[in-house]
């Protein structure tokens, strides 16, 4: 006999304002779905768990499914097919249990990812006292009730209501009858069939932090909560040489000389490739491109920085801002400033507001004041996954 978690992931998310479906919206790096999966899998108790996903999905949920470990891959089941509401993805999920030996089904919204494991125990200890056990909250606000005409009529006694959540927990038995037998009536949650057929349902404690993610704010609220900022510096330095041109963030910038370097020579995105890299612990730019590999002979830098960003996205993190400074007494870019923030801005997927340029002479001191050569500092601020 099996404790089997079912996770309804078949809806659209229409409200959540997302690419796609809320629930392979990532968080931090990570699919709502698959951190849904870890919280529920997180418990000892749970002998499988099963996902109900939308027919168009199986692509982004076999792709949600890579960063699980193989440990809960074997907890997973295959998913299967829903359908229209969430009744009917409860249903069609049940019912591809019937066969297994489930005993007590937890029902979960897949846009509840942050569930902890004492809500899980907490839940399932109260199945056996009446078969039905749902998380609630006390009301916070005091609740009206309207008229037909929409006007408010009513205050409840806030004291007698709460605010359900889910895993709700039913013995298999109990919530696949109950299913069955209204299975035109629409409910929002599962307890309401139990409590409609006469049942009781035991109310446990929920958790404030255990949010159905539904709204853009939601989605943006939690990405601050998993993450944190981290600031990160990248300097670089080129010698000019023969040539008639520099590159200066991607843009061809006339000069009386060029840059001796075996790339392009573009100070200000290898600096920014070195801050990126600095920022994840990624080691440095000479470690992803040496200079001795053929391949990146003449490469235009924008290569490394996408690949920088793409390896900042593996990571859950991304760019802020980032603040560039060049250190030169010739070429003079402020006529090229626009299209270097325009093709930073291409480059970094920043806004323009959150890139800045400045250059500066070296009052003739030094190599750069001697005109040898250019320099470009970066600073980005950036979000990465806090630990977990
Ligand atoms: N759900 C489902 N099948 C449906 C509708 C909803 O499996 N036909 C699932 C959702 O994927 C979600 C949970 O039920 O995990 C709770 O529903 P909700 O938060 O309303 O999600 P969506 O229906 O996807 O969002 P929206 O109502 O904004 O479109
Ligand atoms: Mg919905």
């Amino acid at each position: 006999m099996s404790i089997i978690a079912l996770i309804v992931a078949a809806g659209r998310g229409e409200r959540a304002g997302q690419a796609g479906p809320k629930q392979y919206a990532r968080l931090a790096g990570e699919t709502v779905l698959a951190r849904s999966i870890k919280a529920l899998g997180a418990s000892k108790r749970i002998d499988g768990i099963l996902c109900v996903i939308h027919a168009d999905d199986r692509a982004l949920y076999d792709d949600a499914m890579k960063t699980l470990s193989p440990r809960l891959r074997k907890k997973l089941r295959e998913p299967v097919t829903g359908g229209a509401t969430r009744q009917h993805s409860v249903m069609a999920g049940l019912e591809a249990l019937t066969e297994s030996q489930c005993e007590t089904v937890l029902i979960h919204d897949a846009a509840r990812p942050f569930v902890s494991k004492k809500l899980i125990d907490r839940i399932i200890d109260a199945v056996p006292l009446t078969g039905a056990a749902v998380p609630t909250l006390p009301m916070i606000d005091t609740v009206k009730e309207l008229d037909r005409s929409g006007f408010i009529t009513k205050t409840p006694d806030r004291s007698r209501l709460r605010a359900v959540q889910t895993p709700q927990a039913f013995t298999f038995k109990l919530i696949l009858g109950a299913h069955r037998a209204l299975v035109d009536r629409e409910m929002t949650d599962d307890a309401s069939l139990v409590e409609a057929l006469g049942g009781p349902v035991t109310p446990v404690d929920g958790e404030r932090r255990n949010v159905k993610l539904t709204t853009p704010e939601d989605f943006a609220v939690a990405e601050l909560n998993l993450t944190e900022t981290v600031s990160a510096m990248g300097y670089d330095v080129h010698a000019f040489g023969e040539g008639d041109h520099v590159t200066l963030a991607g843009i061809k910038i006339p000069h009386t000389r060029g840059i001796l370097a075996h790339s392009d020579g573009d100070v200000i995105l290898h600096a920014l490739c070195d801050a990126i890299f600095g920022a994840i612990g990624a080691g440095d730019i000479g470690q992803h491109f040496p200079p001795s590999d053929p391949q990146w002979k003449d490469a235009p830098s924008s290569t490394f920085v996408a690949q920088a960003i793409k390896l900042l996205k593996e990571q859950g993190g991304s760019l802020v801002n980032c603040d560039v400074t060049v250190l030169a007494e010739e070429p003079r870019i402020g006529k090229h400033r626009d299209a270097m923030i325009e093709s930073l801005a291409g480059l970094t997927g920043l806004r323009k507001e959150r890139i800045g340029l400045k250059a500066t002479t070296t009052e003739k001191l030094g190599a750069v004041g001697r005109g040898e050569g250019l320099v470009a500092q970066v600073l980005c601020t950036l979000r990465l996954p806090r630990e977990a």
